[in-house]
């Protein structure tokens, strides 16, 4: 099969495409033939060896963990899927990934794919949608009316967390460039904040709920925009407690895992109309290094997908 592979951590230039065996599915897993796979910050981030003490991988790594693709063959034991079904996920990380024509995944980590929308559309949902679902409903617990800030809003995260925070009744404020602006409108933040022309103070101000997808002084510049009782959420580097405690607000970190109880939730989402996908960029899986420097630019517009194989 064609793949993409990397033999050493590094630079663009370590992303080969080349042939690679089709990988055989063991007991309770499943193959699936890949037709679309997205393109996500932490691809990147594992091809520079940035996660190499956390997460141990064996070279050649086949990166990228996002796909939509139709169920190929099953291994002994695995039930719940058949050959021939669309199937979305997001798998483990720890594991070689989707930019190729075939990977394995255990069936757990699979669910149905929105029946709504292209496989292209689908696998730009899991890893980001997973991400926003677990930052804003399971930890945030966002309510109804609770105002909530949503940072990078027109990014591959953002531009979900967005959606899910309305979906949950919330008023949104979203961060974004000046020149992001009707996206991120289309999205239906109440609130938009060019952030290179305002400073957050005092466009935002008593909000219930921040989700921190950039960290740093954006995440430090944050503390002070919360209500008493407020949650930061940060799914880049862990709050500091004792800011937190500062502030009388809670600060959580988030490292999201395969779940495939949100993925069916996102993709009954999607049936509904209540989510949709925003895509960005689309490539070919052999331009795999200009997505890579896409993504690294920190520049993407909603996400960055493969097309892989036909439908
Ligand atoms: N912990 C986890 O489990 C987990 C899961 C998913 C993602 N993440 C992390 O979360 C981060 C975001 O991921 P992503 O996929 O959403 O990234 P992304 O799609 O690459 O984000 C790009 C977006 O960031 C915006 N941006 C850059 N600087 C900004 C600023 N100062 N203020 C507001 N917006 C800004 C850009 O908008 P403009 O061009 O308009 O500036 C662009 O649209 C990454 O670091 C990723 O690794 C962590």
């Amino acid at each position: 099969m064609r793949a993409v592979r990397m033999h050493d951590y590094g630079g663009i230039d370590v992303l080969r495409v080349e042939d690679a065996p089709v990988p055989e599915p063991a007991a309770g897993e499943v193959r699936v033939r890949v037709v679309g796979a997205a393109v996500n910050p932490v691809d990147w981030k594992i091809r520079r060896g940035y996660l190499r003490q956390d997460i141990p991988h064996r070279f050649p790594l086949v990166p990228g963990w996002d796909v939509s693709g139709v169920v190929d063959a099953v291994g002994e034991q695995a039930t719940r899927f058949k050959v021939g079904d669309a199937v979305y996920s997001r798998p483990d990380i720890a594991r070689d990934g989707t930019y190729a024509e075939f990977v394995v995944i255990r069936e757990t980590e699979l669910a149905a794919k929105p029946r709504t929308i292209s496989h292209i559309e689908a696998a730009s949902l899991p890893l980001a949608g997973i991400t926003a679902y677990q930052a804003l409903v399971d930890i945030a617990q966002v309510q109804p009316g609770q105002r909530v800030l949503v940072h990078a809003a027109a990014g591959g995260v953002g531009s979900l967390a967005v959606q899910i925070a309305k979906a949950r009744g919330a008023q949104v404020i979203g961060t974004a460039s000046g020149a992001n602006r009707a996206l991120v409108e289309s999205l239906g933040v109440d609130q938009f904040v060019d952030y290179r022309r305002e400073a957050l103070a005092p466009a935002v101000r008593e909000v219930d709920v921040v989700f921190d997808t950039l960290g740093g002084d954006v995440q430090e510049a944050s503390w002070a925009l919360l209500k008493p009782g407020g949650v930061l959420v940060s799914v880049v580097n862990p709050p500091p407690q004792k800011r937190a405690q500062a502030h009388g607000v809670r600060g959580e970190f988030l490292f999201i895992g395969p779940n495939a109880t949100v993925l069916a939730e996102l993709a009954r989402m999607v049936e509904a109309g209540r989510l949709r996908p925003v895509i960005g960029a689309e490539f070919a899986l052999r331009d795999i290094a200009r997505a890579h420097e896409l993504s690294e630019s920190g520049r993407a517009r909603g996400k960055i997908v493969l097309y892989v194989g036909t439908p």
